[in-house]
């Protein structure tokens, strides 16, 4: 979850970390016509759910609250009974689809206070879920990124090597290259190409070291000298006439149901977003997680031209604090691309209704909604997600009333978005750096505070 008490924005802080800021072508005619790959994220599996009478005592993660309405599958005040989990996963594995690989953005352990957690506890919740998916799919090629939870205690990622970055790359030897797993274990992040995609390649950022919180970072312009692996990684890369996707839990942009928020520090996500403008045209997708909400973002280059699309993946707990009254239901998705040049064709989000799957003590996935259908467009390049994003804009729009019910994974189908609500979902889908993000906000006359 985005700590947003944590997040106190960088003034001007756009190029130095100062101290206190805040918080190709692949051969044709091989292979299949569109590739596909699932993107799962933010588990928080809660070891410690039960089914009891006492209300307040149905999970560590509700923190004493009581639980809403408690059933097999989960409930809103609780990380994800292991149940949940599995039932995502079988769903994957029994849905017919053909994948070539899946990405995994982070976020296993559950959110709980700090001293009810240690470094042997966090991993072991990651190993339990990469054996389960080990198990699951002994064929299958994933890519993990870890999560800002993923550590102990949580956000405070170092930049150096540590137990939980050598666990993980013992856990993930069997998906990685040794190339991979060196630098895994030094940072926490690594690149690779895929396996039977010989011009795709997978970066996997470690944006945790960017996150408010992480005090191992906080005056850092370079944490793990992760933006000058990154240049070169991109550099190369480009030189080699590949395309790459990059995925990471902590996403670049503004936190769209808040007003100037980025995600990340904003020296940190203004020195990111420069990298990616810079190679835009081997970037053909960005994946991320960690707000566990649904959403998409484009960015443009500086004179305004769409270049990239984001999309933020929903989580698969449902999750919420004492203080929100919405929350999402337990989703995944599936991407489809074209195997010749990777760039995306088509999303399809599945989803679990919660409150069905604990009545009928079953679960019931199903697909809540085709992107390019829903929204009429014809398929997810950065300029067809920017004018997706113009009609957004405009008042009563129908494509955006879906956006913001689907934002929330079909929790609540009666979400109203509107004013303020609207201009910052609005200006977050569209404006990633903090001068067009002001722009944005100026533009619908709103004062802008920071
Ligand atoms: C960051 O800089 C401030 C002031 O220069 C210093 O007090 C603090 O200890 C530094 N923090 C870290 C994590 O290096
Ligand atoms: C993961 O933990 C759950 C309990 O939370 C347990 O039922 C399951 O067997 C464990 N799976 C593995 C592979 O360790
Ligand atoms: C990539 O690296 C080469 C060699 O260091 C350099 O000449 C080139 O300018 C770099 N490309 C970009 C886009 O920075
Ligand atoms: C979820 O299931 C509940 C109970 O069956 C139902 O009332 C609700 O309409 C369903 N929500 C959606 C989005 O289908
Ligand atoms: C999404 O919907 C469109 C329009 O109905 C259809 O052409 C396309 O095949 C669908 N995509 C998938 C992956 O089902
Ligand atoms: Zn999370
Ligand atoms: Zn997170």
């Amino acid at each position: 979850m985005a700590r947003l008490g944590a997040l106190v924005c960088c003034l001007l802080a756009a190029w130095h970390c100062r101290p206190g800021f805040g918080l190709p072508l692949a051969p044709a005619g091989a292979g299949p016509a569109v590739g596909q790959f699932w993107h799962v994220t933010d588990f928080h599996l809660d070891p410690t759910y039960h089914i009891t009478d006492d209300h307040t005592k149905v999970c560590a993660s509700s923190k004493g609250a009581k639980a809403s309405d408690p059933g097999p599958f989960g409930d809103v005040m609780c990380d994800s009974p292991y149940r949940l989990i599995f039932s995502a996963l079988d769903f994957i594995k029994n849905s017919g689809q053909k994948v070539s690989f899946m990405i995994w953005t982070g976020d296993s352990p559950p959110h709980v206070p700090v001293l009810e957690l240690s470094t042997d506890k966090v991993i072991n919740v990651i190993a339990n879920l990469t054996t389960t998916i080990q198990r699951l799919f002994p064929n299958l090629q994933v890519f993990p990124a870890l999560g800002n939870h993923d550590y102990w205690p949580q956000d405070q990622l170092p930049v150096v090597t540590s137990k939980v970055y050598n666990a993980v790359a013992n856990l993930w030897k069997p998906w990685l290259t040794e190339e991979a797993i060196t630098t895994l274990r030094k940072g926490g992040f690594y690149t690779q190409k895929v396996s039977n995609n010989p011009k795709l390649r997978i970066i996997s950022l470690n944006t945790n070291l960017y996150y408010g919180p992480n005090s191992m970072t906080l005056n850092q312009t370079d944490p793990a000298n992760q933006f000058e692996w990154l240049e070169n990684t991109l550099n190369l890369s480009q030189q080699n006439k590949e395309k790459v996707y990059i995925i990471a839990h902590v996403p670049v942009g503004y936190l769209p149901f808040a007003k100037g928020i980025p995600a990340m520090r904003q020296c940190h996500n203004e020195k990111l977003i420069d990298i990616f403008r810079k190679y835009s045209d081997i970037i053909a997708g960005q994946f991320y997680g960690h707000t566990h909400r649904d959403s998409i973002m484009v960015l443009s280059d500086k004179k305004g031209k769409p270049v990239n699309s984001l999309f933020v993946a929903p989580a698969v707990t449902p999750v919420r604090s004492v203080l929100e009254r919405l929350t999402n239901n337990p989703g995944v998705r599936l991407f489809q691309y074209d195997p010749r040049d990777y760039k995306l064709l088509d999303m399809l989000q599945y989803y679990l209704n919660l409150t069905d799957a604990n009545i009928k003590g079953e679960s019931n996935w199903k697909l809540e909604y085709n992107l390019t259908q829903a929204y009429d467009i014809e398929d997810l390049q950065p300029k067809s997600l920017y004018k997706l994003a113009k009609q957004f804009a405009i008042q009563e729009s129908e494509q955006f009333i879906k956006y913001y019910k689907y934002f929330f994974v079909s929790y609540d189908s009666s979400v109203i978005c509107q004013g303020k609500c609207k201009i910052f979902q609005i200006c977050a889908i569209m404006n990633l750096d903090v001068i067009s993000y002001t722009d944005c906000l100026r533009q619908y006359h709103m004062k802008h505070s920071l």
